[in-house]
């Protein structure tokens, strides 16, 4: 474990920005973990580096969180119960447990970053959330160096959200996390159109977890971009929610409004629609831009910095509130 100086961290974020590290440590144990929260108190966390938007050279101490190990606890017939530590990628685990045979996670295939960040925004793609099938998260707290378990109840886990990105945002590092998946019966979440479509066009009317996962990937190929192609951290704001009452006024304008109910009163509103109706799919401003294929995705061509993606990502909300009267939340932690 050695602190290095200067590292470029290009290649830490998908997105591709390059900033710098002025301190820069990679972490590979709990233990290592525990020892240099003695000494440092300020510092930086990278792992996948998926969901951020990096804007300026870091001065603090970079830790990268590289703690690999997948481990059994138990299993009975029905069910497997693993231990899966942060720094493993998401998508080689998804492809771990299709191998395996362990059901709940393959319409979440392809989706970058590590597991260690996966329950921080409570990933989700294609009527999955990772909080269906999350058991418990572990996490060093930052003030005592002790290790904490949270249950899934603890996490408050919701739509992007969790209490890490709330009460405990900078409080805990996540070192682990728990999963419950199936070994039979798997429960197939294949009624998201897309998903539907891809399956009747192989034929396939009897799905196995890996016809599914098969299925995310086209889908996600064929849409969103590939990070180690063109920089991105996936969708870039939320899908916001909005009043019924301000959705029937909206649809009399715009017919075409695609829209899922959220409750008697509310309603969601897909964010790449709202982006593209105002003009900026597929738009480039040197070399930041909106993905071709799906408005709510900025990307980096090659040497945007991260401060002209966010201009853009602000001139998007300044224009789609102009139009809609709807503000965008930005899902993306954007580094300032
Ligand atoms: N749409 C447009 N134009 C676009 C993009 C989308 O009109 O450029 C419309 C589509 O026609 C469709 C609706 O918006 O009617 C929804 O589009 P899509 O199915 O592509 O999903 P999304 O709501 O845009 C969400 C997640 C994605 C996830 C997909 C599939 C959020 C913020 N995003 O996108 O998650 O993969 O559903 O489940 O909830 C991510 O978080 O990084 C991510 C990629």
């Amino acid at each position: 474990m050695k602190i290095q100086q200067n590292i470029p961290l290009k290649n830490y974020n998908t997105f591709g920005i390059s900033v710098i590290a002025k301190r820069f440590i990679t972490v590979t144990s709990v233990y290592e973990l525990q020892q240099l929260l003695k000494t440092e108190k300020n510092f930086f966390l990278v792992s996948g580096g998926s969901n951020m938007l990096l804007t300026k050279d870091i001065e603090t101490l970079v830790i990268h969180i590289d703690i690999k190990g997948i481990s059994i606890d138990r299993e009975d017939d029905n069910a497997v119960y693993l231990t899966v530590n942060a720094g493993e990628n998401w998508h080689e685990f998804v492809l771990y447990c299709i191998s395996n045979n362990y059901g709940g996670i393959e319409n979440l295939s392809l989706i970058p970053g590590t597991v260690g960040t996966c329950p921080i925004q409570n990933i989700g793609a294609y009527g999955v959330e990772v909080k269906n099938v999350i058991t418990k998260v572990e996490g060093l707290e930052i003030k005592t160096g002790k290790l904490v378990t949270f249950s899934n109840k603890d996490c408050n886990f919701g739509y992007r959200n969790s209490i890490f990105k709330n009460s405990h945002k900078a409080k805990i590092i996540l070192t682990s996390v728990g999963f419950k998946l199936t070994k039979k019966d798997h429960k197939l979440n294949t009624s998201y159109g897309a998903i539907e479509t891809e399956l009747t066009s192989k034929n396939i009317a009897r799905p196995t977890l890996k016809d599914v996962s098969d299925a995310v990937i086209a889908i996600r190929k064929s849409k969103l971009p590939d990070p180690k192609e063109i920089g991105n951290s996936g969708s870039f704001f939320k899908n916001p929610v909005i009043s019924k009452k301000q959705f029937l006024e909206l649809q009399k304008e715009h017919p075409n409004m695609p829209n899922y109910p959220v409750s008697s009163i509310e309603v969601k509103v897909p964010a790449g629609w709202l982006v593209e109706q105002s003009g900026f799919k597929g738009k480039r401003f040197g070399d930041a831009g909106v993905h071709e294929k799906q408005a709510l995705v900025l990307v980096n061509y090659g040497n945007a910095s991260g401060e002209e993606i966010y201009q853009l990502a602000q001139k998007i909300q300044e224009t789609v509130f102009n139009n809609f009267r709807i503000s965008l939340e930005i899902e993306v932690n954007v580094i300032q």
